[in-house]
């Protein structure tokens, strides 16, 4: 062993290793093995369910951990579910004061916390210490605050229910703040699973939750593989799942709970570039990219994993890492001074080795400092990649370990689409002394969280989550408790037009084989007998009415050549529409991106757009409820029209008014929250409705600056087709509103198949909602599908903040300041 003379003489660190003495203690107490913590009680030991867990850092067992099987699943759910309405019924105040326990519960037992985490993960005992432990017990503090103002900050919504949470290995105590305190905030009992690799922590927060009088039930934790976790989506009686981790899995997810009327949030994956511009301060940059790459071991789903460097100072750059990946300091995780521990597992420390052999194979410059890393644990030195093609594979794939790419760019346009050349989107960081840059880049990226100057902040203030592959919902903030909440029923006041809320009316459009025909050479059909009046009273032979979509701005002709007919209530015919198909939608799709700018225009611009709208819509008010009581059979026709106009009013007026938020983050700086676009929503419009239901999706939709493909009631598309002639009058920019009429959800499981679609909205039968949900999975992308009825008319449930939030998604930016 070193000694302290000569330290002095070598100024090297010596050796410090913090005790484990307690932690092993702890294990002890527990005679090394766990069973689950159900209905606030340990489960009995079962000795042939046990598997083994172990210290990544010397392969040693540290303890032996219930498998959870199906029938342990089914018990924590029934505890869950048993538990939760009285959970729920305790007041705001009541709830806080048992976060405030936990969160002070985690602060007198930190310091066993970081113990257990840094042994059972292999992650370095200065981050469990300083940044993982100090960041939960700030989680459950926060979060005792939404539980105190719950009732007057989330009036009219009440808990999910019971909440399923699966969560990963990289920061495992972590990660069950995030997800346990905003879901006990907001009223729901939790069953969570803790990764396989990486239980202990939540054990002992399990053991922390029961001593400081968690109620029974409110918090279960049962432990388990992927086979655990597959139980627990897939159990009849979980109200929501919540899950970090790879895009695989999270797919899986996605299609095993569509159609299910579960809410999911995901957060997934990410390849988060590191932008550097020539005006950066490069020193900063260099510890920069320690904290975004070689933080956790690279283990991080944010990881700075990309490095964009402007080209001039690249080699300047390389050079300056170069020799700090030399004085990095890599080895026994429980060592004070050591900034790099150990990989989780030897599965990941091989999957790390495999995509690094590969990118050598591929032909990027691969460099390693020239220190030995020890070679009996999972270790894996910083790895600096340059010479990289933005295709490899190394530039593309999550490699989830120690491994940086360097790529290089030449103007800031440039810097932008390589940042966003992956399918993920969940963080980005951009260097620059120039402010001005720094705000213009970070809007334009592709990212959940972007850092300026910074990386890796996090703070339970402020949301994270992803855009994109990445997934959706964030985890943090108020934005985050809206994941663990819904609206109550009944709870909102009800000021109906007609009809609206009602049940779906019957369908009166039809296009079966015999009944479809093909439309004239010139795209007109031949109609005769339509009514000349609102009474339905024939008057001269009706002019051909030309069956189009309405694609790019432009009425089109449906590719199929096909079109259908619209009849009326009495069963005559009322007109004809364009049968829809496949490559409408392609097309439709292609013209809503290529209408992308409308995200850049002004909420004060949008705004008069949207009232020119209505304007253009009240004008011709008395057309459109004829047709609607045409269509229908009814009577609420001009009802429902002056809703629609009141409608367009409403999202004219939030356009400019939806804000974000600063978040007060505890850091010299600020963390700005802005709603953003999605970007192109595909929008399955209800029967119920015709004209309000598309005009209650559209509007906020396009007021948030999305650009929109609907395809309208399939039943009584007529007010879709008819509203055309109104948006062609208003100014809207071509490309910003597409219309396709056809088979509903025929057309509806192209838009959710779309890799180009940001997000699907339906509004139709459960068997609908479970085909969108699972179509989507392709991409992760948001979908807000329902099958109950909605009252549109309704000035709660019709319209208000729940469409603003589906129709945006919130970027955090981070922007330190001071010298
Ligand atoms: P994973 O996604 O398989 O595991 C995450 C959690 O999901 C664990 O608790 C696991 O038991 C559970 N799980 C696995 N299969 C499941 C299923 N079918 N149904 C329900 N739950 C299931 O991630 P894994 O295998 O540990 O790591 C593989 C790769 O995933 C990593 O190399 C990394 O690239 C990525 N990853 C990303 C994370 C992130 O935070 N973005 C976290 C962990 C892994």
């Amino acid at each position: 062993m070193t000694s302290v003379a000569e330290i002095f003489e070598t100024m090297e660190y010596g050796p410090a290793p913090e005790s484990d003495t307690p932690a092993r203690q702890w294990l002890a107490e527990h005679g090394g093995a766990f069973g689950l913590y159900v209905n606030g009680a340990w489960t009995r030991v079962r000795e042939d369910a046990l598997f083994d867990v172990s210290d990544p850092s010397t392969g040693k067992l540290l303890a032996r951990v219930t498998q959870g099987g199906s029938a342990d699943v089914d018990a924590a759910v029934a505890a869950a579910r048993s538990a939760q309405p009285a959970w729920a019924a305790l007041s705001g105040h009541a709830r806080a004061r048992h976060l405030y326990a936990l969160a002070r519960a985690v602060q007198k037992h930190a310091r066993l916390l970081a113990v257990v985490e840094t042994m059972d993960n292999g992650k370095s005992i200065r981050e469990t210490r300083d940044i993982d432990v100090p960041l939960v017990a700030r989680h459950f503090y926060h979060h005792a605050g939404w539980a105190q103002l719950m009732d007057t900050e989330f009036a009219g919504y009440g808990p999910v229910g019971v909440v399923g949470q699966i969560i990963p290995w990289n920061f495992p105590l972590l990660m069950l703040a995030w997800k346990v305190a905003p879901a006990l905030a907001a009223g729901n009992t939790v069953v969570l699973k803790p990764a396989e690799f990486t239980p202990l922590t939540a054990l002992a927060f399990a053991e922390l939750a029961h001593d400081a009088g968690l109620p029974p039930g409110v918090l279960n934790i049962v432990t388990g593989d992927g086979e655990t976790g597959r139980l627990l989506v897939e159990h009849g009686d979980v109200d929501k799942i919540a899950f970090t981790g790879s895009t695989e899995v999270g797919r899986i997810i996605r299609r095993a709970t569509a159609g299910t009327g579960k809410k999911l949030s995901l957060e997934l994956g990410g390849k988060s570039p590191f932008v550097v511009f020539d005006d950066a301060d490069l020193d900063s940059v260099v510890e920069g990219v320690v904290d975004a790459i070689w933080f956790n071991q690279g283990q991080v789903c944010c990881a700075g994993s990309r490095l964009l460097v402007q080209e001039g100072i690249a080699d300047r750059l390389t050079a300056k890492l170069r020799a700090r990946m030399e004085r990095l300091r890599l080895g026994a995780p429980l060592d004070k001074t050591v900034d790099m521990g150990a990989i989780v597992a030897p599965v990941q420390l091989e999957r790390i080795r495999s995509l690094v052999e590969q990118g050598v194979r591929e032909g990027a410059t691969m460099w390693q400092p020239s220190w030995a890393c020890p070679t009996d644990g999972c270790f894996y030195p910083p790895t600096l990649f340059t010479d990289v093609s933005p295709a490899a594979s190394i530039a593309q794939l999550e490699i989830f370990g120690p491994v940086l790419v360097s790529m290089t760019f030449r103007t800031p346009s440039e810097a932008v689409e390589l940042a966003n050349n992956t399918p993920y989107g969940l963080a980005a960081s951009v260097w620059s002394e120039s402010i001005n840059l720094a705000l213009d880049i970070a809007p334009k990226l592709k990212a959940g969280v972007v850092w300026i100057n910074s990386t890796n902040l996090f703070d339970a203030a402020a949301g994270f989550g992803g855009y994109r592959e990445s997934g959706f919902g964030r985890e943090g903030g108020r934005e985050g408790m809206w994941e663990y909440v819904k609206a109550v029923k009944g709870s909102h006041g009800s000021a109906s037009v007609a009809g609206a809320g009602a049940p779906p009316r019957q369908q009166h459009a039809s296009a079966s084989a015999d009944e479809q025909h093909q439309s004239n050479a010139d795209g007109t059909a031949s109609l005769r007998g339509e009514s000349g009046d609102a009474n339905g009273t024939p008057a001269l032979p009706a002019l051909d009415r030309t069956p189009k979509l309405y694609i790019g701005g432009k009425q089109a002709r449906p590719d199929s050549g096909y079109s259908r007919r619209v009849r009326s209530a009495e069963g005559r015919t009322l007109g004809e529409v364009g049968e829809g198909n496949r490559k409408d939608i392609r097309n439709a799709v292609a013209a809503a991106h290529a209408a992308a700018a409308w995200s850049r225009a002004t909420g004060h611009a949008r705004a008069q757009v949207l009232y020119y709208i209505a304007e253009n819509l009240a004008v011709r008010a008395h057309d459109f409820s004829a047709r609607i009581d045409a269509m229908t059979g009814g009577t609420g026709g001009a009802a429902e029209v002056e809703a629609s106009v009141a409608r367009l009013f409403t999202y004219a007026a939030w356009a400019d008014k939806y804000d974000g938020a600063v978040h007060n983050v505890p850091i010299r700086g600020v963390a700005l929250a802005m709603n953003e676009a999605i970007g192109v929503i595909g929008i399955a419009c209800p029967d119920d409705a015709p004209l309000l239901g598309l005009v209650s999706l559209v509007a906020p939709a396009i007021a948030m600056g999305n650009t929109v493909v609907a395809v309208p009631s399939e039943a009584f598309p007529l007010a879709a087709t008819d509203f055309y002639s109104v948006l062609e009058t208003s100014d809207l920019p071509a490309g910003v509103v597409n219309i396709v009429t056809g088979a509903r959800d025929a057309l509806v499981k192209v838009l959710a198949e779309h890799d180009d679609v940001d997000a699907v909205w339906y509004f139709g039968t459960r068997d609908g909602v479970r085909m969108v949900e699972t179509a989507s999975a392709s991409n992760v992308k948001r979908t807000w599908a329902e099958w109950d009825a909605r009252a549109w008319g309704d000035a709660h449930m019709g319209e208000g903040r729940e469409f603003l939030r589906q129709a945006t998604q919130v970027k955090n930016i981070w922007i330190p300041y001071g010298e």
